[in-house]
């Protein structure tokens, strides 16, 4: 069976993507420093807990298991704390991805799958993103993460390696089996933030920023369910090891919902209205952040399936209410 190292494989993304690999016929190999993941998450392949910043361990790793590929999601992913602390994502989303990347290429591996995002694009007025956008990050997150598929172009160049890079938009749901889910501590996201509302796990939910140039006055954002985002995952890295040229794709539905639409979906798919109340904008967010996959769609053959508003949310609330759930 073919290794793929899964780097964040503890996660939520990385976790999901663990899975989908194993039902692919590999076996995924989670590296992760449980910063922010979980060991309880890594049920599709083994754990090795290292440090991506950790040269020599990622060496001894990569010789253990000698990999076919990487996939790379380990990464701090929190907008607000990369506005507070940009440092912090320097150091671990950049200078940990190159460490990564010299240990990666050091070893004679070529092909890599990268998590990038929709939030290099930045303020762009209303437009429906597509890979040709400018890429104008307005926080340290997409900054950091930016740099880092200047990195990969650039190491390609240098080492034959071939990367995919997925700008992601934003990632909602669970796996219906509810064998893994989403779990942020502290959880800052939307869906996973209305649902312990709707629970009274939290007072209430505050909507950031009331006075966005929107239809009602909040953000919009693109959701696209976390299966199928690791579905495209998979594409990728069989794409690259039947020799593709790699690329980067955007991971979006092509329909934008406000703040305001999803938490009205969050309160009818619970039947239970979610408290509000209305608060001041988050440094960092952009207006809105909308993208449909057409690249994906014709170099990948992806096409998002369960991505509907309410097909995610059901799921994130199926995951919420597991017992062992305890974000
Ligand atoms: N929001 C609120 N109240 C909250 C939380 C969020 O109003 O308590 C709003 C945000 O202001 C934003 C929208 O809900 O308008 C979605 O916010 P999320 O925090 O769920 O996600 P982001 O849009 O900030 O997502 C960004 C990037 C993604 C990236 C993600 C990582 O767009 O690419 O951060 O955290 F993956």
């Amino acid at each position: 069976m073919q290794s793929v190292l899964v780097t964040g494989g503890a996660g939520y993304i990385g976790s999901h993507a663990c899975k989908r690999l194993a039902e692919a016929g590999y076996d995924p190999v989670t590296y992760d420093n449980l910063s922010t993941g979980w060991a309880q998450a890594v049920k599709f392949g083994p754990f090795e807990q290292g440090d991506l910043l950790d040269r020599a361990r990622l060496d001894a790793v990569l010789a253990a298991h000698r990999p076919v590929a990487v996939m790379h999601f380990a990464a701090l992913s929190d907008v607000g704390q990369s506005m507070r602390d940009p440092a912090l994502y320097w150091r671990n989303n950049v200078c940990g991805s190159m460490t990564l990347l010299d240990a990666v290429t050091a070893a004679g591996i070529d092909a890599f799958v990268f998590s990038s995002t929709c939030a290099t694009y930045g303020e762009q007025d209303g437009v429906m993103l597509d890979e040709g956008c400018a890429q104008q990050p307005i926080n340290a997150y997409g900054g950091s993460k930016r740099a880092v598929e200047d990195m990969l172009r650039d190491y390609g160049r240098q080492s034959g390696l071939r990367h995919v890079a997925f700008r992601y938009f934003n990632v909602a749901g669970a796996d219906p089996d509810r064998q893994v889910g989403e779990c942020h501590r502290p959880e800052t996201h939307l869906i996973p933030l209305a649902l312990d509302a709707v629970r009274g796990r939290r007072e209430h939910l505050t909507i950031f920023g009331t006075d966005y140039r929107t239809p009602d006055g909040t953000c919009i954002r693109d959701y696209v369910h976390v299966l199928d985002l690791v579905d495209a995952h998979v594409r990728g890295l069989e794409h690259l090891l039947a020799g593709g040229d790699g690329g980067v794709f955007n991971l979006g539905t092509g329909r934008g919902f406000s703040v305001r639409e999803v938490i009205d979906a969050v309160g009818d798919v619970t039947d239970a209205p979610v408290p509000v109340v209305e608060g001041a904008r988050r440094p960092g967010d952009c207006t809105a952040l909308v993208s449909g996959s057409r690249l994906a769609e014709a170099v990948l053959g992806w096409r998002p399936q369960r991505s509907d508003l309410r097909t995610m949310i059901s799921d994130a609330w199926g995951w919420h209410q597991m017992p062992g759930y305890s974000a």
